[in-house]
């Protein structure tokens, strides 16, 4: 058994509070008969629940495309810098999404939120490997020592090794990088250790998704073919 007003934020119809609303109004049925109390208990395996006639079903799988601007920490909450929570509609956020790896506060671009925890470990797991494809504006021009040095495996200032990346210049200063991991500030300080500061860095895919034309700032649900190839 569990709080109607919790499966239905949790179905996707709003936060706790608009949710409330939506039961004040009379919008919200449970087994056919119209339901006004948010703390009223029910079964979601046995009872059915509508919205304006619509049955709702329970805990949907979530994953969201954010194209991140520059300026957002990617964190669930920070006393100090703006979060990419910020940046999702209230149904989104109450429902308990959270980020999928993390980009810099200056990165942009392709950033997945789901409320599957099975399915976040897994994409940010170091053995999944899933290729995320960068642009960078940085400075100096990559060579073909550069780009063999990607490809065997650099090693940072710091001593860390990374794995075999593909660095593929595409004009004076302009690069694009495809790296298999996520280690802090990677592509930086993989670029950093070239002698080639980046000066701007989007990222443009993360397997087999891409932003495409997702404007700066807005959030897309992914379809479910796209969930499936995750
Ligand atoms: N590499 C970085 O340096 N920064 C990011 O935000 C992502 C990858």
């Amino acid at each position: 058994m569990e709080r109607l007003d919790k499966f239905l934020s949790d179905s996707g119809a709003g936060t706790r509070s608009q949710v409330k609303l939506l039961l004040k109004a009379g919008r919200v049925t449970v087994d056919g008969r119209t339901e006004k109390d948010n703390s009223r208990k029910i079964d979601p395996d046995t009872q059915t629940v509508c919205l304006d006639g619509e049955v709702l079903g329970g805990k949907r799988r979530i994953v969201a495309m954010l194209n991140k601007p520059a300026g957002f920490v990617t964190a669930t909450e920070d006393s100090v810098e703006k979060t990419v929570m910020e940046l999702l509609p209230p149904q989104l956020r109450a429902m308990d999404v959270k980020p999928v790896g993390r980009l810099d506060k200056a990165t942009e671009g392709l950033l997945l939120f789901t409320n599957d925890g099975d399915l976040l470990h897994r994409l940010i797991s170091p053995k999944k490997e899933v290729p995320k494809v960068y642009y960078a504006r940085h400075e100096g021009q990559a060579a073909d020592a550069d780009v063999a040095a990607f490809a065997a495996g650099l090693t940072l200032r710091d001593e860390t090794v990374c794995l075999p990346a593909k660095l593929e210049p595409l004009g004076p200063g302009e690069s694009c990088i495809t790296v298999c991991e996520g280690k802090y500030h990677q592509v930086r300080r993989m670029m950093a250790s070239r002698g080639m500061p980046v000066t701007y860095l989007e990222r443009r895919k993360e397997g087999n998704l891409e932003l495409g034309n997702l404007p700066r700032g807005a959030v897309r649900m992914l379809t479910p073919e796209e969930i499936e190839g995750l």
